[in-house]
């Protein structure tokens, strides 16, 4: 046993002699060059490095949407892609990647991320533009009319209350709602999570497209459900921290 480990102890000595040897002096070897990370301008590592532990392998989807979904890529346009990028979204787990937002990439790579989602991961002509809810909303929402809308749409899968069903989870609850932005809502709602069997907003009753107003309204019913301290066992009121809005912090 001891003579194998001392064998491969020589193996490597020898081999790093040998490669050192097949190169002049002082001169890089062309098959061993290293970039430094932010001269990486190729989108399969910038995207496996940055983006796949929770968007998935291939934008698949994970913990975070799918960004390979077709749906998604007709709402949205790269300046709204870019600006989340460079920015990420603050009170929730999507990170700023801008170096000027203290993040790592550089605006060419961010740049490459951009135009590559759009250029690998789109289908152009799917959706009939004038049909399809805007990626922002428009109108104001009414939770009112959103909770009724949520009993038409959402909790044959979501149950009561948005507390879960038998066919998908909770979407009302504090530590949900605390940690994912209105406008990542929308997203959901409109362009659905097929990877994980979510209807986009055509889906959720068969031959009823929801209406702009109807997911609007949808939205700010979670919305208005979220709380000030999630998770806290106490009520806020309890609590003599200084709190910002969560609107603000959301924006
Ligand atoms: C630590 C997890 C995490 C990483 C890493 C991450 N994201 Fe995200 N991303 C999220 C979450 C969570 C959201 C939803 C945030 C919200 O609630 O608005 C999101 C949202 C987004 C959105 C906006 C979706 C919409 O609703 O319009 C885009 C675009 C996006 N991410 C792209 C990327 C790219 C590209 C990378 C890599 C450079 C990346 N993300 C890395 C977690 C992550
Ligand atoms: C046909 C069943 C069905 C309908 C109808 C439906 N959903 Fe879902 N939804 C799902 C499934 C399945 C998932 C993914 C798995 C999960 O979260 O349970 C999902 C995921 C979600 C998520 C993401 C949850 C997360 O953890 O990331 C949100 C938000 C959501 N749905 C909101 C809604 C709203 C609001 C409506 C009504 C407008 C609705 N859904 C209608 C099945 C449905």
């Amino acid at each position: 046993m001891k003579a194998v480990h001392h064998l491969c102890k020589f193996a490597t000595i020898a081999a790093i002699f040998l490669a050192g040897c097949s190169a002049p002096h002082g001169q890089p070897r062309s098959d061993s060059e290293v970039l430094a990370p932010n001269e990486v301008l190729e989108f399969g590592p910038l995207f496996s490095e940055n983006c796949a532990a929770c968007h998935g392998a291939e934008g698949k989807g994970g913990a975070a949407i799918a960004l390979a979904n077709p749906v998604y890529l007709a709402i949205a346009d790269d300046a709204s892609i870019r600006k989340v990028i460079a920015q990420g979204v603050p009170g929730t787990a999507m990170p700023a990647f801008a170096q000027s937002a203290g993040g790592m990439l550089t605006d060419a790579q961010i740049d490459v991320i951009t135009k590559e989602i759009r250029s690998r991961w789109s289908r152009r002509g799917i959706l009939d533009a004038a049909s399809v809810p805007p990626y922002a909303p428009k109108l104001a929402g009414d939770a009112q009319r959103g909770e009724a809308a949520y009993k038409t749409f959402c909790e044959s899968c979501h149950g009561p209350v948005g507390r879960g069903g038998q066919k998908a989870s909770a979407i009302s609850d504090d530590s949900f709602l605390a940690l994912v932005s209105n406008q990542s809502l929308r997203t959901i709602l409109i362009a659905g999570r097929p990877e994980l069997g979510a209807p986009d907003w055509r889906g959720n009753v068969p031959g009823r497209p929801m209406s702009d107003q109807e997911i609007t309204d949808v939205v700010a019913w979670l919305a208005s459900r979220r709380v000030s301290n999630p998770g806290q066992p106490y009520s806020a009121s309890n609590n003599t921290q200084p709190q910002e809005s969560e609107d603000a912090k959301r924006k």
